[in-house]
């Protein structure tokens, strides 16, 4: 029977990429996403993969979230927490709410998604657990405090489940971006991206979502069994960790 996967953010971007490799291979695929009600319809429409609304960033709608997905497809066998935001700006000038909004969604997030599903996990011996965290959470960023210290909360968070569910035939693995071609990093100005951000990458180009999506698959794989607590750089040689 095909196996049950669940994206979040799987509608748009990088999650988008994902939920449709994770179909082509074969599974059955539900796409989570915060609140672009016509990108996600856009996206049902054209992938035919239903699509679930909810805020990562609270625990009850998590819960609820994924009771209705397990309802609908079956108990989740790979889950991938993928939602993401930014809220750039020198440290000095940050808020607290540009600080929670950040920290919540992106690292409070793999806390209210991977909560509720690890017990059914663990009870049939089978998971795949892939965290979309950041080239910035490897190396820190300017502008991004809020943003690097929780994509590499990301990284620390899988290694330590990765530990405690590995007798359980769980894997957990994280994936760092670098630049990848989304509305994400299409809002950077031209310049600033010519000038600054591509002669910094060795490939000369920035990565596409099928690149990121291709990895998914890979340590999705029922195979893939060995490869557990690793954090896989798909950066173009940018940074070397
Ligand atoms: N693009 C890059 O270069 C890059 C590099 C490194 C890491 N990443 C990471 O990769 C992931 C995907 O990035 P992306 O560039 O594809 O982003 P994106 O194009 O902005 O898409 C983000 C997705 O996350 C969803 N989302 C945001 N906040 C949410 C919330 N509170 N609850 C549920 N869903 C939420 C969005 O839903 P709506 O459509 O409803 O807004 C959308 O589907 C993020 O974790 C990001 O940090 C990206």
């Amino acid at each position: 029977m095909a196996r049950v996967a669940l994206v979040t953010g799987g509608t748009r971007g990088i999650g988008a990429a994902i939920s449709k490799a994770l179909k082509a291979a074969g599974y059955k695929v539900a796409a989570n996403y915060g609140g672009n009600d016509a990108a996600a319809e856009k996206f049902k429409g054209e992938t035919d993969i239903p699509v679930y609304k909810w805020d990562v960033s609270s625990f009850e709608a998590c819960s609820e979230g994924i009771k209705k997905v397990e309802a609908e497809l079956g108990p989740i066998d790979v889950l991938i927490n993928n939602a993401g935001i930014t809220r750039d700006t020198a440290f000095h000038k940050m808020t607290l709410e540009q600080w929670s909004a950040v920290i919540n969604t992106n690292l409070g997030s793999l806390f209210n998604m991977t909560r509720p599903i690890i017990e059914g996990m663990r009870a049939r011996k089978f998971g795949r657990i892939i965290n979309i965290s950041s080239i910035n959470g490897q190396k820190g960023q300017f502008g991004q405090v809020n943003y690097s210290a929780a994509k590499a909360g990301d990284i620390g968070f899988t290694k330590a489940l990765a530990l405690e569910t590995a007798k359980a035939g769980i894997t957990v693995n994280v994936i760092c971006p670098g630049y990848i071609n989304t509305e994400m990093v299409q809002a950077v100005p031209k310049d600033v991206l010519e000038k600054s951000i591509l002669p910094l990458i060795p490939v000369g180009r920035l990565g596409e979502p099928e690149e990121i999506a291709r990895t998914v698959v890979f340590l999705a794989a029922d195979e893939a069994g060995a490869i557990t607590g690793s954090t896989l750089s798909v950066n173009g040689g940018q940074y070397m960790a």
